[in-house]
């Protein structure tokens, strides 16, 4: 029951409507009696959203598009990982000292480490966004060989340096990703409405690859179609989704995350929505 002494919790983005984070926290604190509240602001002016949240004294902050930057500058301790990444998706309030730290890189990671391991694997990752950079951050810490290709090549330079990643190709050069043992998209091809695409062409993937798509929207998009159609190995997009909001759930309680029960919304959201959900 919500009272005085309720820890509230919250998800600040824009839009933020879809997002699925209020579901899955609440039905976890429910679940485990924490008395613990998540809601969703709409937020523009991120500065101020910042203070006021910070006046009220609320426990944690999700973030989510469009701010995951630009909210960087008004934190007082931003961690390695974030910095690295160059994103906060994650914010502790410390006795009013607000942290920020990153689970984006973790729930990708998690999710492809129930199907495999990392180190020494050759990794196509495709893009070079935001999304590239926290996949790109947890391969190497699993020492895995990264090749990024990307639609616009300078992107796809600049994060080889950054990263210090093997290879760098655009998009038109794409036959060697079927010499690789894993297969990432971060670009948001295939995506709803344009749930007929896929980043790469069928012929190119393989039955001893792992396939990771982080499009959960629709589950199985036209690349995890391709990969069944292979006999690949595959990672749906929910799962990095899922690990990430539930390392985000062990940080704002410092309790094991219920996966279960955070998996039943995710999925069931997913079933019976036609667009695009956020985290
Ligand atoms: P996110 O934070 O989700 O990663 P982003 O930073 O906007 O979003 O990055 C989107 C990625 O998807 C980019 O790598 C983008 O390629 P460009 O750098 O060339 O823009 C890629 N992307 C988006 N639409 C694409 C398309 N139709 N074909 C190929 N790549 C696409």
């Amino acid at each position: 029951m919500i009272n005085s002494k309720t820890k509230l919790c919250c998800i600040i983005g824009n839009p933020v409507e879809h997002s699925l984070s209020p579901q899955m926290h609440n039905a976890a604190y429910e679940y485990l009696h924490l008395n613990y509240a998540f809601l969703a602001f709409r937020v523009t002016d991120v500065k101020s959203a910042l203070v006021g949240l910070k006046t009220l004294g609320v426990k944690a902050i999700s973030v989510t598009i469009p701010h995951k930057l630009e909210i960087m500058k008004y934190l007082d301790k931003i961690d390695e990982v974030a910095t690295k990444i160059g994103a906060v998706n994650t914010i502790i309030n410390n006795n009013g000292k607000l942290f920020g730290t990153n689970t984006d890189w973790i729930g990708a990671l998690t999710a492809l480490e129930e199907k495999t391991t990392l180190s020494g694997k050759k990794v196509a990752l495709l893009g070079s966004g935001g999304a590239a950079r926290s996949v790109a951050y947890g391969l190497i810490q699993r020492k895995a060989h990264v090749f990024v290709f990307n639609r616009t090549i300078d992107k796809a330079i600049k994060l080889k340096q950054e990263f210090d990643l093997n290879g760098a190709s655009a998009f038109t050069d794409l036959s060697s990703i079927s010499t690789m043992d894993i297969i990432v998209n971060t670009t948001s091809v295939g995506m709803i409405p344009d749930i007929d695409k896929s980043p790469i062409p069928l012929q190119i993937i393989n039955s001893k690859q792992i396939v990771f798509d982080i499009v959960y929207t629709p589950n199985d998009t036209k690349l995890i179609q391709y990969a069944k159609e292979k006999k690949a190995g595959i990672v749906y997009g929910h799962k990095m989704l899922l690990y990430g909001v539930a390392k985000q759930f062990e940080l704002f309680t410092g309790k094991e995350a219920p996966l279960d029960i955070m998996k039943n919304i995710l999925i069931t959201n997913l079933r019976s929505h036609g667009q695009p959900l956020l985290g």
